[in-house]
């Protein structure tokens, strides 16, 4: 109906974006072509009936093997800028996206490499699309702290290229604490700060990111329901979650979208946001999670309006540029 294409055409942040997770099936089959890179699929199809995840491990697997056909600064230039497309199409008017240099670096791509490719697409963005895009560097938080220092270090000569730090992967058994080190690095350099927590981990691990690493928002968050002390500070301090519903119900944090509790996180006043996480791997991109979790939990115009305003509120962005979408 009408809500569902205003919606459609609204402006949107998107803050929660892994640019490896916008590899779509055709691009992943393009470039193992191009570069002679094995791959187990014989066509998309393959691929695709691939994608059927029963946890965040069973998916992250499947992901590190696909970002293996990204050889060359074309490459992620051809990744992002296909991102990019697709993103303004669907009303995103600033992004915020995660790279995983770790990932990249661990094969040999040097991180010259990376930049190369995602920056020329980033000022193509602007230039051509009028989409303004930030860069968030992600800790891999299965790898040891020391090497999320080395990444961090290795990535300075970039410095002017990203705004923030945040930490990713696999939850289960690596806690924020280990990383206290690196975060409080990333604050001396003055950058942003977030991390994914209680995505499948426990409430702790938000308690943990918020008081041990300081982060400005939290990516996921949903398991703080569980938490009722919890809850009253994230609504209290409006620490912003952002939220990926497709990619909870894909690895299977929910069973199906009508479980999904972003309506009861907006009715107890925290600043939740809507976003894709991978969107190539969990069949949607910002348009599709918005439009599909308004409808399956039969949220009002004004839920949904306080959706697309929340992801500015909890933007880096500067206050005129935040106001202009307020
Ligand atoms: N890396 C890419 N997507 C992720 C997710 N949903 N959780 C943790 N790490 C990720
Ligand atoms: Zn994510």
């Amino acid at each position: 109906g009408r809500l569902v294409e205003l919606l459609k055409r609204a402006p949107k942040a998107e803050l929660h974006l892994h640019i490896e997770g916008t590899l779509e099936p055709e691009m992943m089959l393009a470039l193992a072509r191009r570069h002679g890179v094995a791959l187990p699929y014989a066509d998309v199809e393959a691929v695709r009936a691939a994608y059927a995840f029963t946890s965040l491990q069973s998916f992250l697997d499947l992901y590190y093997a696909g970002a293996g056909v990204l050889r060359d600064a074309q490459d992620f230039h051809d990744l992002a800028w296909a991102y990019f497309q697709r993103a303004a199409a669907d009303g995103v008017v600033h992004a915020e996206c995660f790279v995983d240099p770790q990932t990249h670096t661990a094969r040999g791509i040097p991180m010259a490499v990376l930049f190369e490719g995602l920056v020329a697409a980033q000022r193509r963005a602007q230039t051509e699309l009028g989409l303004s895009v930030q860069w968030i560097l992600c800790v891999l938080r299965h790898l040891s702290e020391d090497e999320g220092l080395a990444m961090l270090e290795a990535a300075l000569p970039y410095r002017e290229h990203f705004i923030g730090l945040g930490l990713d992967s696999s939850e289960r058994d690596h806690p924020p604490r280990q990383f206290v080190r690196v975060f409080e690095r990333a604050r001396a350099l003055g950058l942003h700060v977030v991390a994914h927590a209680g995505e499948e981990g426990p409430p702790d691990y938000i308690w943990q990111a918020l008081d041990l690493l300081q982060v400005q928002r939290i990516d996921h968050g949903v398991q703080a329901l569980h938490d009722p002390a919890l809850m009253q500070r994230l609504a209290r301090e409006r620490v912003p979650l952002t939220v990926c519903p497709l990619s909870n119900v894909k690895l299977c944090v929910y069973p199906d979208l009508t479980r999904h509790p972003l309506g009861r996180l907006l009715d107890a006043g925290l600043c939740v946001s809507v976003h894709s996480d991978d969107p190539a791997y969990f069949g949607g991109y910002v348009g599709d999670n918005l439009v599909q979790t308004v409808a399956a939990l039969g949220l009002s115009a004004r839920q949904a309006w306080r959706l697309l305003a929340n992801g500015f509120e909890a933007a880096f962005i500067d206050e005129p540029t935040r106001a202009r979408y307020l």
